[in-house]
């Protein structure tokens, strides 16, 4: 009994970690794998905003086109603006590389900008549209910004002519005989270009995107499992069928 409570808690405990682990509270993000409209939005807002600091080098350019319906065409005015090693055009089935090298990244951001192929798996797609959203003024960082989620980023707020620019509002709180300010809400203080349900939707898109990016086979891979649990109930019948008439002659 007692090794059971202990396997039990063990199994639990990444689940309380988690659970008291990042104070700030994770949006939901608005991933939905069968949207090829969103996915296709999120493709041009990737490759518009992010895609110059930002490889995904775990993809290649011919694979979202076969998966989004864009052509080579489409493709190329969208992503690909740089030539191979040989001076030649960039192949359609090349990896997704920038041209920013990590030293440059390291001079002008204090750090380098990672791969985003696996970005929204490794942290989450609500951790992702969260700080994506979250960037607020802060005269102290480099950039003039800081992030929620990400405490001191290294990342400019490359979206703010879009969102506008977010102050912190603090609170004080009580803990025991100690005051202390804690971050209570952001508040806009210039707006953007967007209003603030025009920026979700930016936003929801793009994190759609890079949720397709970091598994690309997901829609697949859901409508397959639909059809083998179809395939195993009718299979299920016709076994049972054939259970009851191999057993019928030993009752
Ligand atoms: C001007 C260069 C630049 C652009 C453009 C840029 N980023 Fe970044 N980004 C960075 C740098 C540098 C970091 C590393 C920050 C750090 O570690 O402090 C970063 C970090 C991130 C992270 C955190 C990754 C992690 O797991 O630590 C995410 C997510 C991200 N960027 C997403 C985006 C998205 C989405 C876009 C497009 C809207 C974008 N970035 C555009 C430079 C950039």
């Amino acid at each position: 009994m007692k090794k059971l409570f202990l396997t039990f808690l063990m199994i639990l405990t990444p689940v309380l970690a988690q659970a008291s682990g990042g104070h700030a509270h994770l949006e939901s993000a608005p991933v939905d794998p069968f949207d090829t409209d969103s996915l296709k939005r999120g493709a041009k807002h990737f490759a518009d905003y992010c895609y110059s600091c930002h490889s995904a080098k775990y993809m290649r350019f011919n694979r979202i086109g076969k998966d989004l319906g864009l052509d080579e065409a489409e493709l190329r005015e969208m992503f690909i603006f740089t030539r191979d090693k040989k001076g030649g055009p960039t192949k359609i089935g090349e990896q997704m590389r920038v041209a920013m090298t990590d030293e440059f990244a390291k001079k002008a951001f204090g750090t380098k900008a990672p791969d985003l192929s696996l970005t929204a798996r490794a942290r989450g797609a609500d951790w992702v549209y969260t700080y994506l959203k979250s960037f607020y003024l802060d005269p102290y960082r480099p950039t003039g910004m800081n992030n929620v989620v990400f405490p001191d980023v290294g990342m400019p707020h490359v979206l703010a002519p879009l969102q506008g620019l977010q102050k912190a509002v603090y609170k004080t709180e009580k803990h025991g005989d100690v005051e202390v300010e804690v971050l209570d809400k952001l508040e806009m203080v210039q707006p953007g270009s967007m209003t603030e349900e025009e920026f979700d939707q930016f936003v929801g898109d793009l994190v759609n995107f890079m949720v397709y990016l970091s598994e690309p086979v997901q829609a697949e891979r859901r409508t397959l499992g639909w059809k083998v649990l179809l395939f195993l109930a009718i299979f299920f019948v016709f076994a049972y069928l054939l259970k009851k008439e191999y057993w019928k002659d030993v009752h």
